[in-house]
């Protein structure tokens, strides 16, 4: 358009060269395209990087337009929520916040439980661009889950709950008993002598209960940390069944394999971890029945393929009903409170077998068969070299 056919050759437009008023109008034009194409090119460059940085951000993060609808959302939230994503558009505390973030100009937080598929929490923080931005976004959303800090902090205040409630009992009855001892018992002497039986024992109860509430807690400090000794796990099996030989006359078997590797452990903690199992066979194992430890190279398909060896604690007694099976490591569960109490339990020698069996980076396994008796199998690795 802006070229003069005088001063090209005919036939060859894109060869023609423009002159005068044109050739200026041409190199203006010229001039104002390369223009635009830089400041697209810019424009594009600056969403692009907007993107990336958006997608590398760790949080999920959600932009709405001023109609208040999903503009744009960034790599975190497509993979966190990517098919949840509707219900959370649509959940009615996240809609209010976004409406009082409009209403007020000031950052709204929600907290929206997802049900689906698994449960979460998440927190999510409305914050109001003003002005809106370039590229129409209006308003961020910041969705954090804190599905696991909260079930972590449930957890924390269950514990001290069931901690609190476990030594109040004993605690309550000792209290009783002195009253008692005090007022109406103050000249009985026989019934002096039962209630200082009972108060004997409440007061062990709770001497055990603290003792194992240390224990956890130790072990949770260090749990991080894996231990460094080289353990002589025959010696050990030995030296722990021959503590319970009073209790157990005769009735406890071991099966003891030679040559195995050795491993790196803690041996107090699991000298721990034995006699809380043979303890626990000991006392919910049949009356007369029989506990056997085993030391083994491990066998089948459950455990690691790496080199390590396997203890396990069995008994033939009436077994753990299946459903208990999954929760027996928690803290104070017991499958019957009454029995656990009365055979001198506090409900944490399994969570204190857990833990130091974590700690050594081994396994725990529980088999168990109503009417014919459980099996508790831990899995050590072999130490290294
Ligand atoms: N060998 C076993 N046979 C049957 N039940 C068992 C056996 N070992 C543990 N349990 C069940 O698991 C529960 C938790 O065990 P544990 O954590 O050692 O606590 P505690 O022995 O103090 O009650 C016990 O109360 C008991 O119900
Ligand atoms: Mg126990």
């Amino acid at each position: 358009m802006a070229a003069s056919p005088t001063n090209s050759p005919p036939g060859n437009p894109a060869r023609r060269r423009p002159s005068g008023r044109c050739a200026r109008i041409a190199a203006g034009i010229d001039r104002q395209a390369r223009r635009l194409a830089a400041l697209a090119n810019a424009a594009d460059a600056a969403r692009r990087s907007s993107e990336t940085i958006l997608d590398s951000l760790p949080d999920p993060l959600l932009l709405f337009g001023e109609d208040r609808t999903l503009y744009r959302s960034n790599a975190a939230a497509r993979a966190a929520f990517g098919g949840e994503m509707a219900a959370v558009l649509r959940h009615p505390l996240l809609r209010g916040a976004i409406d009082r973030a409009f209403a007020t100009k000031a950052p709204q937080t929600a907290d929206v439980t997802l049900p689906v598929p698994v449960a979460r929490e998440v927190q999510a923080t409305v914050i109001l661009l003003d002005p809106v931005l370039a590229d129409g976004t209006a308003a961020l959303v910041v969705l954090s889950d804190r599905t696991r800090e909260r079930a972590v902090e449930r957890m924390r205040s269950d514990f001290v709950t069931n901690a609190s409630h476990e030594l109040r009992t004993p605690l309550a009855s000792v209290i009783g008993f002195i009253d008692t001892l005090r007022g109406p018992a103050a000249d009985d002497v026989p019934a002096q002598r039962r209630f200082l039986g009972i108060m004997a024992e409440q007061a062990a109860r709770m001497h055990r209960l603290i003792d194992d509430l240390l224990s956890l807690s130790r072990i949770e400090l260090t749990e991080h940390q894996p231990p460094a000794d080289r353990v002589d796990l025959v010696k050990l099996i030995r030296s722990v069944a021959a503590g319970f030989e009073p209790r157990l006359a005769g009735r406890l078997r071991l099966d003891i394999a030679e040559g195995l590797p050795a491993v790196t452990g803690d041996a107090d903690q699991l000298a721990q971890v034995l006699g809380n199992l043979i303890d626990n066979a000991a006392k919910y194992g049949g009356e007369a029945g029989e506990v056997r430890v085993s030391l083994g190279p491990p066998a089948g398909t459950r455990w690691p393929a790496r080199p390590g060896v396997l203890i396990a604690v069995s008994d033939d007694g009436p077994g753990i009903p299946r459903a208990d099976l999954p929760r027996l490591t928690e803290r104070f569960y017991r499958v019957d409170k009454a029995r656990s109490r009365g055979v001198g339990g506090t409900g944490l020698g399994l969570a204190i077998v857990k833990h130091i069996i974590n700690r050594h980076r081994g396994q725990l396994a529980i088999d168990s068969e109503e009417g014919r008796g459980s099996m508790f199998s831990v899995w050590l690795p072999a130490a290294e070299g």
